[in-house]
């Protein structure tokens, strides 16, 4: 099958979370089993910048944008799993520091510059070689090109995944006429919600299959609770959305080959694991020590459940327990957990900023990873701990209950700690259930074991994308 990938993320030249990560190992995965895949990505200021052997086309496109007629030129380049990438460019919309905005804000002109987007991904579509059949969306950025190939007749299939439903790219009405649709799209039946212009909605509605990044989270987000207000919207529509777990690419996320780590270590040798464990003390200016070490490496967002976190700072320094916290976004979150650090400055440490290095020797030196989120659509951040043996302690919801199974201490069987209410005494009761088995070194290691041992492979994931690709080929539309 040929297929084209767009999307606004992509490891490790353009990222923010786990989107990036999943548009660099699934089109490898889909090109392993044979199919022709390639990307398009807006020409970021960071994958300008980063992205090997990017060079411009001839192809110039050329798109309405309300009463505006911009040209974007198509540049090119392969990632570093030679997958063919096309880049949109436009400077004056993507030439920026940020993808999205500055830390916890959002530029002015989102609607403009990712519309734009979204208009010129079937135009180039119709330029690819071999001709995809297939148009494989990802999350809000992308919304408006179902519509756009619904209202056009393109002679494409699109499949929309939802990697978070919280972003649903919602402007107010008044940027409608950016679209350049016909008005009655502006309609309960079309891209309208709540009298906003609803991107991820448009998305819903109008492309022929969905897909969510794990089956719970395909289940949840029809429910009022986690259905962001599009819960109906989706229940409506459930014949055709689906989940799929997402992988994690143990190319990239081992530590037995992970060349960002200053050592290397597996499950039959964890040697090096206690001294990872040593560097992350010294780098937060720590003498090391044998008590658990707790880590967080988040988007500093509300779905993230810091609060539950602040909560719960306490529970976490008892017994001499230490947390290490890496991540950015809410400057209200940033400044909440820097304030920790301060009153608590030899048990907690905060390092605010996107560091991937620092991000895999955590994973590497910490005991247990905190992922106390109210909703988690996957999660990658557990499926890399596990494989470096760093207990997940999470919220059971989303991905994080399809991928991790709570320690049972008879059995003697489990991967992580799971709670259920989104409560601070839950989070700290799961906190106590984790420290009273690193008390216990035998429970502690066969536990690491079990963790380091599991397989989420993208082969499995890509494999269940192709039946869906698969069944959009040979039936008509869904809906
Ligand atoms: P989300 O996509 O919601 O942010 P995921 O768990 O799916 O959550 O993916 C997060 C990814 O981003 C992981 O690869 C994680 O290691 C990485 N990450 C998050 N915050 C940081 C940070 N501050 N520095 C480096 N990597 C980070
Ligand atoms: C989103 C979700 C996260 C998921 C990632 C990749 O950012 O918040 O749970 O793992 O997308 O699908």
């Amino acid at each position: 099958m040929n297929l084209l990938f767009a999307a606004t993320e992509l490891s490790p030249y353009a990222k923010t979370g786990g989107l990036a990560d999943v548009l660099a190992a699934l089109p490898a995965a889909l090109r392993r089993r044979g199919h022709s895949v390639a990307c398009v990505l807006p020409l970021f200021r960071s994958i300008r910048e980063t992205l090997p052997d990017l060079r411009p086309t001839d192809l110039v496109l050329t798109a309405p944008l309300g009463a505006g007629l911009p040209s974007a030129r198509i540049w090119e380049g392969h990632t570093d799993r030679d997958i063919r990438v096309f880049l949109v460019e436009k400077e004056e919309f993507f030439d920026r520091t940020y993808l999205y905005g500055p830390p916890g804000k959002d530029y002015a002109d989102n609607a403009s510059r990712f519309f734009f987007f979204s208009k010129i991904v079937p135009l180039l579509a119709r330029h690819v070689r071999p001709t995809p059949e297939i148009l494989h969306l990802h999350d809000w950025h992308t919304g408006l090109v179902p519509v756009l190939v619904r209202a056009g007749r393109l002679p494409f299939r699109t499949l929309f995944t939802i990697h978070n439903l919280a972003y649903q790219g919602s402007f107010w009405g008044l940027d409608f006429p950016l679209t350049n649709l016909p008005p009655d799209y502006f309609s309960p039946a079309g891209i309208e919600f709540h009298e906003h212009i609803n991107c991820l909605k448009a998305a819903i509605v109008f492309s022929d299959r969905l897909t969510t990044v794990s089956p719970r989270y395909a289940q949840e987000i029809q429910t009022p609770e986690f259905g962001c207000g599009l819960a109906e919207v989706l229940r409506e529509r459930k014949y055709k959305l689906s989940g799929i777990l997402n992988g994690a690419d143990y190319s990239r996320w081992d530590p037995r080959n992970d060349p960002l780590l200053p050592m290397r270590y597996s499950a039959s040798e964890p040697d090096a694991k206690r001294l990872s464990k040593d560097l992350v003390a010294k780098q937060v200016g720590w003498v090391p020590s044998g008590a658990p070490l707790f880590c967080l490496i988040s988007r500093l967002t509300a779905q993230k459940g810091i609060p539950l976190l602040l909560e719960i700072i306490d529970e976490i320094r008892k017994e001499d327990g230490r947390l290490v916290v890496l991540g950015e976004g809410d400057p209200h979150w940033q400044e909440s957990l820097l304030g920790l650090a301060r009153e608590f400055s030899n048990s907690v440490a905060v390092h605010i900023g996107f560091d991937e290095a620092f991000a895999r020797l955590l994973l590497a030196g910490a005991d247990f990873l905190l992922m106390p989120s109210l909703f988690e659509p996957c999660g990658l951040t557990q499926l890399y701990a596990l494989r470096y043996g760093t207990l997940p302690i999470a919220r059971e919801t989303g991905g994080l209950a399809d991928t991790i199974t709570s320690w049972d201490p008879v059995a003697g069987q489990g991967t992580g700690f799971l709670f259920q209410a989104p409560v601070a005494s839950a989070f700290a009761e799961a906190v106590q259930r984790a420290k009273a088995v690193y008390r216990d070194p035998p429970s502690f290691r066969a536990m690491r074991q079990q963790a380091m041992r599991q397989e989420f492979s993208w082969e499995r994931s890509a494999a269940a994308y192709e039946e869906i690709y698969q069944r959009l080929l040979g039936g008509a539309a869904a809906d």
